[in-house]
């Protein structure tokens, strides 16, 4: 039997509840092709400054070290937010993390479910057929640069060097060669020197690439293109902030942020997170959508080479959507909870037959 270690990060807000049903999916798939996964849990974000005073504490990080692959929820919490001094903050833990794994590359895929188009704020026949894969360089610019502050001034700075954007670019470019073949930067070449080198760089691995037609957009324009036509990108490569607000948009193509997974990725382990936040207004209340957390495991299955259950996976997660098992932020009279929807994929992966939740 082949065996691996999970690392679980469970975090804040509504990440515990998500990350069970992940576990609960990712235990019938173990049970249903006959592998061994070990999960092992830990502590990062808010629930990690609470209990230890540190977003990430060592054990934390040694964990995810350790493991084959990491699983998180969520993090972050209100009480933070509100206070511009607070001396630690939960993100630091997912910043601090991403870092020290050498995650550079975030996977952000876009689809737009047939079923949930009506969904969607935007038109259903502008977002049809939606599929995009956006990378997000994870480990550079503002996010990273230095920082600094005196009593009436602030600042951040963003730098990126040649090796951080090609390292990126080479993974988006093979990405697009075995998708549609198109691939779009976005970046502020006509303002920011650090854009103008992403351009450079990206013009020049270009040409190991003959098979992928390259489309360069400033950022202003792309955030616009995106919800006017988001049919014309496959995939999208752009630095850290870019993709973190354009990911967060092209979100309402899905009908909900509930249903975005993401897959970081380095030279080592990699970590599997549902793109939306902690979302605590909703902590306790069963109405979170698991479905997101759901499908960044099957981009772990897929990272563990094991392609046919993280299919199997998304198939089910097709069925769920399909049959309208669904929570309430996609269908208003749903009686379903978190927990429901989780059990309901489970026993649909072990039985392979569809099971309405107890
Ligand atoms: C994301 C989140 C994080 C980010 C926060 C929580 C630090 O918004 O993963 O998109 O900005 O990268
Ligand atoms: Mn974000």
């Amino acid at each position: 039997v082949l065996e691996k270690k999970i690392a679980v990060l469970p975090g804040d807000g509504i990440g515990p509840e998500v990350c069970n049903e992940a576990v609960k999916v990712l235990k019938a798939v173990a049970e249903k092709y006959n592998h061994t996964f070990r999960f092992s849990y830990a502590l990062m974000g808010a629930c990690a400054i609470d209990e230890t005073g540190s977003p990430l504490p060592p054990e934390t990080l040694e964990a995810c070290q350790e493991a084959d692959a990491v699983l998180l929820g969520a993090i972050g919490d209100p009480k933070y937010d509100q206070n511009p001094h607070a001396k630690v903050r939960p993100e630091q833990g997912l910043l601090g993390l991403r870092k020290a794994l050498g995650l550079y590359a975030n996977l952000r895929p876009v689809v737009a479910y047939e079923k949930l188009l009506e969904h969607s704020p935007l038109k259903p026949e502008r977002i049809a057929g939606t599929d995009i894969l956006i990378f997000r360089e994870l480990t550079g610019g503002t996010y990273f640069g230095e920082k600094g502050r005196t009593a009436d001034t602030a600042f951040d700075t963003c730098t990126y060097s040649r090796e951080e954007v090609a390292r990126v670019a080479h993974l988006a470019f093979k990405a697009a060669a075995s998708r549609h073949g198109i691939l779009t930067l976005v970046d502020k070449a006509n303002v920011l020197e650090t854009s103008r080198l992403w351009r450079e760089v990206v013009q020049e691995i270009a040409k190991q690439y003959p098979k992928v037609e390259v489309a360069y957009l400033f950022v202003d324009n792309a955030a616009m293109q995106l919800i006017l036509n988001p049919r014309q990108f496959d995939v999208i490569l752009t630095e850290n902030m870019f993709g973190d607000i354009l990911s967060d948009e092209a979100s309402v193509i899905g009908g909900s942020i509930g249903l975005l997974p993401s897959a970081s990725i380095g030279d080592g382990v990699a970590l599997f997170e549902p793109i939306h936040g902690s979302f605590p207004q909703a902590k306790g209340k069963g109405i979170a959508n698991p479905m997101a957390a759901i499908l960044s495991a099957a981009m772990l299955l897929d990272y563990l080479n094991l392609a046919e259950e993280a299919k199997c996976v998304r198939e089910v997660v097709q069925k769920a959507i399909n049959s309208n098992i669904l929570t309430q932020e996609l269908n208003k009279k749903s009686p379903y909870t978190t927990e429901q929807v989780g059990s309901f994929i489970a026993y649909t992966i072990l039985e392979g037959v569809e099971v309405a939740p107890h």
